[in-house]
């Protein structure tokens, strides 16, 4: 059975100690729910990955950086390594973001490539695809979407493919307020799956989790997780408030 996962997105804010304070209480809240078959992954900043990570041996969460070099070591100034990530015992990363792909020019070949660096180091990667809003009033959102999947993950083999977590994460929907509607994401996760079989095998789409994000939040999760292809959520904005996040967790 595939898992439900729900994970927060942080993006590029809190400082330290906002930090701290919202994972403990994150940490703090989980205990008293059952999580059952849900899995919760936080994705801070870099800087906050340790505080994390820390915290998490104690609580019922996995952390996730939300992004790693492309190169394995050396004169990079500024960047952070797989290795490094693996050394902190960070379990997931988010690859292929729509706002890397945008503001840091990130391409298709240099995501295959953090993909392939990830599981080198047993880092699984949340990759994440999804169309611009005039790419899906053109009726191309399947087309670039699948491009996204085939140019970065359908390398991989079986095994290295049932380490990675895939996220649907439309453009449009993405902090602008105005998700995906419950038959959207069931229509564009059914496609994903179904490219995953066809490339794959039924049992490898049938384990594979796909999240749905962009605008996701414990008013709209209930609809959104109830559909059949959609495995839970990769959050942004909603994840920053710990009791919000919560309510959404317990939206399946
Ligand atoms: P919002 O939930 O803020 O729309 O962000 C979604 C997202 O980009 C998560 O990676």
């Amino acid at each position: 059975m595939r898992k439900k996962i729900v994970a927060g997105n942080w993006k590029m804010n809190k400082t330290f100690i906002d930090a701290e304070e919202l994972i403990s209480d994150i940490a703090d809240l989980l205990e008293e729910i059952d999580l059952g078959n849900t899995e919760v992954i936080i994705c801070p900043p870099f800087l906050f990955l340790e505080i994390a990570t820390d915290i998490a041996e104690e609580a019922n969460y996995s952390v996730g950086a939300q992004n790693m070099s492309d190169q394995e070591a050396g004169a990079f100034t500024g960047e952070i390594s797989g290795a490094m990530l693996a050394s902190m015992e960070v379990e997931y990363c988010i690859i292929g973001h729509s706002e890397r792909r945008k503001y840091h020019h990130e391409t298709h070949e240099m995501l295959a490539r953090k993909i392939d660096l990830a599981l080198t180091h047993s880092i699984r990667p949340i990759f994440c695809c999804g169309e611009i809003l005039a790419e899906r009033e053109a009726g191309m959102h399947m087309e670039i979407v699948k491009k996204q999947l085939e140019e970065s993950l359908f390398h991989l083999n079986e095994t290295e493919l049932s380490s990675v977590v895939i996220a649907y994460e439309p453009v449009w929907a993405i902090g602008t307020g105005v998700n995906a509607t419950a038959a959207q994401a069931q229509e564009m996760h059914a496609y994903i799956r179904d490219l995953v079989k066809t490339r794959y095998s039924q049992q490898i789409a049938f384990e594979t989790s796909i999240l749905y994000g962009g605008s996701c939040n414990s008013k709209n999760a209930k609809e959104l997780f109830a559909q059949q292809d959609v495995d839970g959520g990769l959050i942004g904005g909603a994840s920053l408030d710990a009791s919000e996040f919560i309510r959404i967790i317990q939206s399946f």
